[in-house]
């Protein structure tokens, strides 16, 4: 989404905070100000107040504050552009379409076609739940039976798929739905033998999956019966609008619950989203059977920072809990458990005991996570108090203690802990230490698996036709995008006798000294990395959001996945943040470390184009070439020597 300039100003300029918060409560004036009752705490007498002068909002019981389009973002959830959006969409300004990039235009419309027909296959869906014979008679039935409301029904669109081979597709296709949205949302596939489309979800009842904005991405679907060999649910699978790991289900319709108790309720099931919502505990979401990602706890913070987990307490639901823990603790959030007895979800939980005791039990059992930890540890190898075991235990507390981003809690966990386990904090020290160097090693081994291009897991000189620098290439402007403004101080061994050497040196300097007379392969990516060089010693500084704004719609929308994709080498080198002290030491390894693997890929791919020219080389030729390959060669090894690059490419098959 791009919004061009002029455009942002005059958003800027017609939004009128009194208007906009007055969409959420309702303000009265007193004096200057205007005040309201909290919209982000409960709260009995108003502490939120908005000074129209100043176009900023305060509010006293959250410490929350800020203009009219950080309101939006805090109350909606929204990014920074959605927020203007619905600014002028409020105030009918119209924002023209980037004509200029037909490739976007198309895959926008693109993406909104498939929005519409999952949008379609919901309603089909639902009216064939409501109006079918079949849908009355046994899916209808089966949610009363399983104690489901029909306001329940209504709030989650849930629906039943017929027990047909092609009724949704049928329906579609009537209703001009272009085939290739069926397949590619993954409603329907192309059948072996006919090709022709199968609906994928048959004789099951429906759950749509919405985005954080509420249009429906994907669909649950579960069996109504106790077929052994037929999945119990069927899920939609990864489409351009479909990523599981960046969904919670429920959280469109839990988010103002979730704000206003300031805490989110993680369950693992559809079933138990229904359950307890429809019981009027609202602020719960699902994080659908699969393993917690970042991705989706970064979705939660966008409304609280308080999350309890609700897992059920055999062996799997321990270990998922724990695993859970660590990516919410990793984002700075506060976390609780709840372990239900007899291996009780909580759908199945309030329906045995009702809500108000599911209440009393959550509030006496919810367990901070380091509690949780430290009673896991201590039943680990229950009885066996060797001093191996007990080893064992602090590294396994330690592992989850270095996880925690704030270190002041950090710090209090630790001595919290230690009391705990009865021994000195110094122990937990000093496997926080053992710990951390653990993770990074994990770290550079993922980023190492990450960096291998896509078709071809290792590196191999017969597969380096495809072998392209492109996604090195992006990593090192991802870098560059994010830390372009900051400095690495780089500490300089002595001579003999004198002084280290602490020398300053910024990031954007490094590259361009590095990347001297580079080329980036990629059009597009060496578009943006030549207008951040350019502006290093100009007068008027690098900024991003106005080069967001000047450039055509392709760049910018790189450079907003740049700044915000999560799923990044640069992420697992952020980590670094929290692993070892100093900030400028992990810059520095994260640039470092980019630059010298890209070079990595560019001598893999010259060696590859040297051997190619080897083949059909004069004799004359043969000698320089040869002098390069080797060369090249040794290069190579160094880095890998330097880097640990273990049999990314095999000598075999660096053969003449
Ligand atoms: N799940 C899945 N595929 C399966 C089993 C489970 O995708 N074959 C996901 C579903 O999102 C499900 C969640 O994992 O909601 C939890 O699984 P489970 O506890 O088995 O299901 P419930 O939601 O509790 O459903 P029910 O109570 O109807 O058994
Ligand atoms: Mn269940």
């Amino acid at each position: 989404m791009r919004i061009p300039a002029d455009k942002v100003d005059e958003i800027y300029r017609v939004a009128d905070i009194v208007e906009i918060i007055s969409d959420y409560v309702t303000l009265k004036r007193k004096g200057a100000n205007y005040w309201a009752l909290s919209p982000f705490v409960k709260e009995k007498s108003p502490s939120f107040s908005v000074n129209p002068a100043k176009g900023i909002y305060k509010c006293f019981s959250s410490g929350k504050g800020g203009n009219a389009i950080s309101f939006l973002m805090e109350m909606e959830g929204y990014s920074y552009p959605e927020a203007l959006m619905h600014i002028a969409k409020k105030y009918n300004i119209d924002i023209p379409e980037t004509e200029a990039d037909e490739n976007y235009e198309k895959n926008k419309n693109h993406i909104e076609s498939l929005y519409i027909i999952l949008q379609f296959a919901a309603q089909f869906f639902h009216k064939q739940l409501l109006e079918s014979e079949a849908g009355k008679s046994i899916a209808l039935r089966y949610f009363k039976e399983r104690g489901i409301l029909e306001s329940t029904i209504n709030t989650f669109q849930l629906g039943y798929a017929p027990d047909s081979w092609d009724a949704l597709a049928k329906e579609a296709i009537a209703g001009q739905y272009k085939e290739e949205y069926l397949t590619e949302s993954g409603l329907c596939f192309p059948s072996e033998k006919t090709g022709n489309l199968i609906d994928r979800f048959r004789d099951r009842i429906m759950f749509p999956i919405l985005n954080a904005t509420g249009k429906i991405v994907g669909f649950g679907g579960r069996i109504m019966s106790n077929k052994e060999k037929e999945a119990k649910y069927i899920n939609s699978p990864e489409s351009p609008v479909y990523h599981k790991s960046q969904v919670l289900f429920g959280l469109y319709q839990a988010r103002n619950a979730i704000r206003e108790k300031n805490l989110c309720i993680l369950t693992e099931g559809y079933m138990d989203v229904l359950a307890l919502y429809q019981s009027g505990i609202q602020n719960v979401v699902a994080s659908s059977g699969t393993a917690l990602t970042e991705e989706q706890v970064k979705l939660m913070k966008r409304f609280t920072k308080n999350v309890l987990l609700i897992y059920d307490g055999d062996a799997p639901g321990i270990k998922a809990a724990l695993r859970g823990t660590d990516v919410l603790v990793a984002e700075g959030l506060s976390v609780k458990i709840l372990i239900l007895p007899d291996n009780h979800d909580p759908d199945s939980y309030t329906k045995a005991y009702g809500t108000e005791a599911f209440l009393k039990f959550s509030e006496k059992n919810a367990m901070d996570f380091m509690d949780f930890k430290i009673l896991q540890v201590k039943e680990f190898m229950a009885g066996d108090n060797s001093p191996r075991t007990e080893s064992e235990r602090i590294q396994q507390l330690a592992q989850t203690l270095i996880l925690i981003p704030d270190s002041i809690e950090q710090q209090m966990y630790v001595r919290q802990t230690a009391a705990k386990m009865n021994i000195p904090e110094e122990w937990l020290h000093q496997s926080m230490a053992t710990a951390k160097i653990q993770l990074q090693q994990q770290e550079v081994k993922e980023l190492r698996r990450n960096n291998q291009p896509k078709e071809a897991p290792l590196i191999e000189m017969k597969t380096f036709e495809r072998l392209d620098t492109a996604s090195q290439e992006k990593e090192l402007l991802r870098i560059l995008l994010n830390h372009h403004d900051r400095v690495f101080k780089v500490i300089t061994e002595p001579e003999e006798g004198g002084e280290p050497v602490t020398e300053e040196i910024p990031v954007t300097l490094f590259f361009i000294s590095e990347l001297d007379g580079v080329t980036f392969d990629n059009p597009l990516y060496e578009t943006i990395k030549e207008e951040i060089f350019r502006h290093y010693n100009s007068s008027t500084p690098f900024m991003i959001n106005r080069f967001i704004n000047e450039t055509d719609a392709q760049v910018s929308n790189l450079i907003s996945e740049l700044l915000t994709h999560t799923h990044s080498l640069s992420e697992n080198w952020l980590k670094y943040d929290m692993l070892t002290p100093s900030l400028d030491h992990d810059l520095q390894v994260a640039v470092q470390d980019s630059i010298l693997y890209y070079k990595y890929y560019r001598i893999l791919k010259l060696l590859q184009e040297t051997r190619e020219k080897l083949k059909t080389a004069t004799p004359e030729e043969e000698d320089e070439l040869f002098e390069s390959f080797v060369f090249l060669t040794k290069l190579k090894n160094e880095i890998e020597v330097q880097k640990e690059i273990v049999g990314a490419v095999k000598p075999d098959d660096v053969h003449l």
